[in-house]
């Protein structure tokens, strides 16, 4: 069990943010599946400030995928506080810090994976936050921070980035293991989840490739980590989390899903997807998805193509019908 402001998580299973991916609708699915904690896709600072509505609606966080905290990206200390207060009417669980996203657009601009190159500044923008929330009375509202292993390879400094979060604030640190530079490329540096769990007392969460009930175990006995955020690993796969909640607790295998259940979750994450975004924006969306959840079966390649030409509600449920039988 491990707690982080006021609540508290079994095993410590997060989803792990994913822009474009962990929407509302693919968040409500991992809950279900036993995701224990979510977090909002990246959302920012200044466009938060600036009352962009798009933004606004990547908030909302509703009641069935509590707890869910709210990540903010952006580099000023100042606008990252004045966002947060922005942000506590949808009543997140934590403000997260994105001290990770390697994207250009963002980096680039000296704001997620770039703030590893300055440390202090990490610190400053957690304290800076931590001071807002407090000022009006949300002392109860964690600030965590979410951090790679380094910029490159030749700065390896998430122990560093870590000390001054906690040191400012911060209630708790996912790592995901791997360095700027690498963007999602092999391998996840272990090894530097590991030495920050040994440098901080806040909980420690570990991140990177994990995608199977033996890697969880693995990233959980090698690091000590406290807990386990999960994000390529889920798609198209939210059985990940409940699979591992199982074999942490009994040692053994849960059997899988059945394709009856597998495609009744797929209809409740396209019809909602398609509900919460429209049917041009969420037909689109939906196409990759679709991709992940049939990855695998027979004549997937056909089912591909013909879903990346889906219009409609009904033409990517036709996809999904013949991906998994009829009810
Ligand atoms: C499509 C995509 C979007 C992502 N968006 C975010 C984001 O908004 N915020 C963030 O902190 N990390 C983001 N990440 C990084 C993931 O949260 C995670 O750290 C990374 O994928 C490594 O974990 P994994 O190997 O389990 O996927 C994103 C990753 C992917 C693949």
């Amino acid at each position: 069990m491990i707690k982080i402001g006021n609540t508290e998580y079994r095993h410590g299973l997060f989803l792990a943010p994913m822009a474009g991916v962990t929407d509302k609708s693919f968040r409500a699915l991992c809950k279900k599946r036993g995701a224990e904690g979510m977090t909002t896709e990246m959302v920012s600072s200044k466009a938060l400030i600036f009352k962009d509505k798009k933004t606004n609606a990547l908030c909302e966080i509703p009641d069935a995928e509590r707890p869910c905290a709210l990540q903010l990206f952006g580099r000023v200390p100042d606008e990252m506080g004045r966002a947060a207060l922005l942000v506590t009417k949808y009543n997140p669980c934590a403000i997260d810090i994105n001290m990770g996203c390697p994207a250009p657009k963002i980096a680039g601009n000296g704001d997620g994976s770039a703030l590893m190159k300055n440390p202090e500044l990490c610190g400053e923008i957690v304290a800076c936050i931590r001071r807002y929330l407090d000022t009006e009375g949300f002392y109860d509202l964690p600030v965590t921070v979410k951090i790679r292993a380094g910029f490159d390879k030749a700065h390896i400094n998430a122990v560093e980035v870590a000390r001054a979060c906690e040191r400012s604030g911060a209630a708790a640190i996912a790592v995901h293991g791997r360095t700027r530079e690498q963007m999602y490329a092999p391998p996840v540096n272990l090894d530097i989840i590991r030495d920050v769990k040994r440098a901080v007392s806040v909980p420690v969460i570990g991140n990177g490739d994990v995608t199977s009930e033996e890697e969880a175990v693995h990233m959980l006995e090698y690091t000590g980590c406290d807990g386990l955020m999960i994000g390529r690993g889920s798609l198209g796969n939210p059985y990940i989390f409940e699979r591992i909640a199982y074999y942490l607790e009994n040692g053994t295998k849960m059997v899988e899903r059945s394709d009856a259940v597998k495609k009744e979750d797929i209809i409740f994450h396209m019809t909602s997807l398609i509900a919460e975004k429209g049917e041009y924006t969420g037909t689109r969306e939906a196409r990759k998805h679709i991709a992940w959840y049939i990855k695998g079966k027979p004549g997937s390649a056909a089912l591909r193509d013909e879903v990346n030409r889906a219009e409609t509600t009904e033409a990517i449920l036709e996809v999904v019908e013949k991906a998994f039988g009829e009810c």
